[in-house]
């Protein structure tokens, strides 16, 4: 194997999710660092006893040192203090800005030609802040938060309508906060609107369980999510390492595109071999784009607060 995805942070659940998702679909080598060093040494270690049954040959490495992770193709940031019951995802961000702060040097030591993808929350601020202090191009940092929005608002489609996940097509837009962007208009089942098939108020109630998604898990579980977080990033790996050009729904510096400037905020774009390789712009209604536009200032006030 020689492709390679580093996860700063693997010790985590976050992380940890992504390095066994990786290793399962033996898209690349892991290397999980983390600064509990010795978790993620286990971590590794105990993923990489998987591979023998899982039948892939993904190697994995853990600890605490950055050297491993030199060469990476891909650098999955998960690192961070995840959410708890009753915080938001913004409550956040000075902590994990802090934590960017000491991760960005280190990429740029030793991964400086590696496309980055921010977990961490808030999720637009933190891409917002590894750009910045990377300096590395666009197109080679995409946030983490859509391909999760999307899934959860898919689950909840599925499940109302009694239909295979695999049927449903989602589409969130907008920052990974209260204020996201669901688009049932864009959202289809078999490639039925969403629109045609339920009833407004059954759509407004699954569009409001997909903003308070990653809140619903963390009240039931005590602490965020990981699972589905781990397996979004996961995804975007795979399109970027097998150059899919795969559109999803990622967290990118915008320049004009829907109207937003020198801001991270989610929009479907092309994921491939150069990571970011191109922006979709749909057309929205008015309402869709004033959603839009109040999601981007939700962000731009939390870029605000750590001045990047
Ligand atoms: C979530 O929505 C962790 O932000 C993540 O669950």
């Amino acid at each position: 194997m020689n492709r390679k995805v580093t996860i700063v942070g693997g010790a985590g659940n976050v992380g940890a999710t992504v390095a066994r998702a990786i290793a399962e679909k033996e898209l690349a080598d892991v290397v999980v660092i983390d600064i509990a060093d010795q978790k993620a040494a286990g971590i590794a270690l105990d993923i990489y006893e998987t591979c023998p049954i899982l039948g892939s040959d993904s190697r994995l490495i853990g600890g605490g040192t950055w050297e491993a992770a030199a060469g990476s193709d891909i650098v999955v940031v998960t690192s961070g203090k995840p959410r708890k019951p009753g915080m938001s995802r913004d409550d956040l961000v000075k902590d994990n800005f802090a934590i960017m702060q000491s991760i960005a040097p280190k990429l740029v030591e030793h991964c400086p030609n590696a496309i980055v993808i921010p977990v961490a929350n808030p999720l637009d601020a933190m891409s917002q802040a590894l750009f910045r202090l990377t300096k590395f191009p666009r197109e080679r940092i995409i946030g983490m938060a859509g391909v999760l929005d999307s899934a959860r608002m898919s689950t909840f489609v599925a499940m109302e309508l009694n239909v295979s996940v695999e049927n449903v097509h989602s589409f969130v837009l907008g920052g990974h906060g209260d204020t996201m962007v669901p688009l049932p208009r864009y959202s289809t089942v078999a490639g039925v609107p969403l629109t045609e098939l339920l009833s407004k108020e059954r759509i407004d109630a699954i569009c409001k369980r997909t903003a308070d998604g990653g809140a619903e898990i963390t009240k039931l579980v005590g602490t965020s999510a990981w699972y589905a977080p781990g397996q979004a990033a996961a995804e975007m790996c795979e399109a970027i390492l097998k150059d899919k050009k795969k559109i999803l729904p990622c967290s990118v510096f915008l320049q004009g595109e829907y109207g937003v400037r020198d801001l991270f905020v989610g929009v479907p774009v092309k994921l491939g071999a150069r990571g970011m390789e191109q922006i979709i712009e749909i057309t929205l209604r008015p309402e869709e784009d004033a959603a839009l536009k109040k999601s981007a200032a939700a962000v731009k006030e939390l870029v605000d607060i750590i001045g990047m």
